[in-house]
């Protein structure tokens, strides 16, 4: 009998898969990238990578997750036993290559909430932040010591992260969720909403996030491959798609779910959410600028630019309530990268617990003193490098490949024609036959050219001013390094029953 965790609710779900979508990417990468790649125009490559590879993945992970009730490296193995490699190997690299570096950064944003009261920052942002708060090195291999406010920031991080993960999803997560995620939407809202008044926004959206240019997303125009290039990888990593997390939620689903209908609802609120942040952040640049007397192309930054250097800047510029819209920007941040935070130690944990059989507040507890550990190189003075590098590498490379496994896994191995079937068991509403040609051809055939663009950048233009030794340690060394992990958790063997599915054939008849 299976003692697996349900959620309580349908919502619960929702809002912890939501949670763990929408994160610092939407807030800091959405914007910029649709400034730099069309403004308005970039909706349209946008949505078609939503509608071609982030739905049906989506639905993918979702039914993947449901129909076997396990976390990735189960339900692969449970498909076929040569795959389980690869079901580790994703959940793994999205802890050690995105969750070490992401808690390393919901600790500045920590920092910055308390900076906040008497914007600390003073007059020149950028150097305050790389070089008073950060005291960045000169590259990736002058560790020069741990920097002890962004130890304590990221140290209280993995500490809430633990207090969440530790209780059974439904107390656990499932509570966290139903916080956090009306909490985000409602200072989110407020933030457009003040944004929005500030002289000179709402001239700078129009101008440079709304108005479409056309011209720049021409797939044959010179450049205009990047555009698509970087919508697909958008999609892909807003919807935390690719690393088994959505396969780990999904698992902890009550047999009866529309499958179809929870994977729409979770990427377009995704998506919204984006897209009505967006509002903010140029309306804040626009004022910015406006205020300062430079152009917006200036002004405007993407990244840990956006929120540490140019948000600050920003706020010295207001009027009245500085101390207030700080202490908001940042706790939105940092309420949303804990929320998709949660999810990434969750699908690593889920893994182990599937497994070793261990107890869950053991796993989770030894997971999260190892991942606070880990975290530790990137509060060094070369932390900001090494995460550069390491961001860089796993989402160009680590969640597009984690894309198109999953499609050969479920298209071919375990057949689309199955897991469809499994979706419209269980729930409405049904999901159309079109479903199997994405995920067997065209899906992965999108994601191999994604691959291959950046592939294809990465050899023409070298990364950054980094050295080629610190790019392949770094870089490349750090998804060998999971591939080595996942290896060696493989090799264990399955618990005899596990490798069972957990109900009886005849309950579904195409559990075979
Ligand atoms: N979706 C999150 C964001 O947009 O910030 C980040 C993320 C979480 C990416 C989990 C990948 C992942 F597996």
């Amino acid at each position: 009998m299976s003692t697996r965790s349900v959620w309580g609710s349908k919502a619960g779900f929702l809002l912890a898969a939501i949670g763990s979508a929408v994160g610092l990417g939407n807030i800091w990468r959405f914007g910029y990238m649709a400034y730099e790649n069309g403004g308005g125009a970039f909706l349209v490559p946008y949505a078609v990578a939503l509608i071609l590879a982030g739905i049906p993945l989506m639905i993918l992970e979702y039914a993947l997750g449901h129909k076997e009730k396990a976390a990735p490296p189960l339900a692969f193995a449970r498909i076929s036993r040569k795959w389980e490699t690869m079901g580790w190997w994703m959940p793994t690299i999205a802890f050690f290559g995105i969750n070490l570096f992401y808690a390393v950064v919901i600790g500045w944003c920590i920092n910055y909430f308390f900076f906040s009261f008497s914007q600390v920052w003073g007059s020149d942002t950028g150097t305050f932040f790389t070089q008073e708060f950060l005291h960045a090195s000169k590259g990736p291999f002058q560790l020069e010591g741990i920097q002890w406010p962004i130890f304590a920031g990221t140290l209280l991080t993995w500490i809430v992260c633990w207090f969440i993960c530790f209780r059974d999803v439904n107390h656990g997560i499932e509570k966290a969720s139903m916080i956090f995620m009306p909490l985000l939407f409602v200072l989110t809202l407020v933030l457009v909403a003040w944004s929005f008044r500030l002289p000179g926004a709402w001239e700078a959206i129009k101008e440079h996030y709304l108005i479409p240019r056309w011209g720049k997303i021409n797939p044959l125009a010179p450049g205009g491959g990047k555009v698509w290039v970087a919508a697909f990888g958008q999609i892909f990593f807003t919807l935390s798609l690719g690393f088994g997390i959505m396969i780990t939620y999904a698992s902890y689903l009550p047999r009866k779910t529309s499958i179809v209908g929870n994977a729409l609802i979770t990427s377009i609120l995704n998506c919204l959410y984006s897209f009505i942040t967006g509002f903010a952040v140029f309306g804040t640049i626009g004022f910015m600028a406006a205020q300062k007397g430079v152009p917006f192309s200036k002004a405007v930054a993407g990244g840990p630019g956006l929120a540490f250097v140019v948000y600050p800047e920003a706020i010295n510029q207001l009027p009245i309530g500085k101390t207030i819209f700080g202490m908001l920007f940042f706790l939105v941040l940092i309420v949303a990268g804990l929320s998709s935070s949660i999810s990434l130690i969750e699908a690593f944990c889920s893994s182990i617990m599937d497994k070793f059989g261990w107890a869950r507040k053991r796993v989770v507890t030894v997971v999260c003193i190892l991942g606070a550990m880990g975290s530790t190189i990137f509060t060094t003075r070369a932390g900001v490098h090494i995460l550069d590098i390491v961001d860089h590498f796993v989402n160009n490379y680590g969640l597009v490949t984690g894309g198109i496994i999953e499609c050969l896994l479920v298209g071919w191995v375990l057949k689309a024609h199955i897991a469809r079937k499994h979706i419209n068991q269980v729930g409405s509403p049904p999901l159309p036959k079109i479903w199997n040609v994405l995920i067997r051809f065209l899906t992965p055939i999108l994601l191999l050219l994604v691959l291959g663009m950046a592939l294809y950048t990465e050899f023409s233009a070298r990364y950054g001013d980094y050295s080629t030794l610190a790019l392949l340690v770094f870089g490349l060394g750090w998804l060998l390094a999971a591939l080595l992990i996942s290896l060696v958790l493989m090799r264990y063997a399955w618990p005899k029953e596990k490798l069972q599915r957990e109900h009886k054939p005849d309950e579904d008849p195409l559990m075979v």
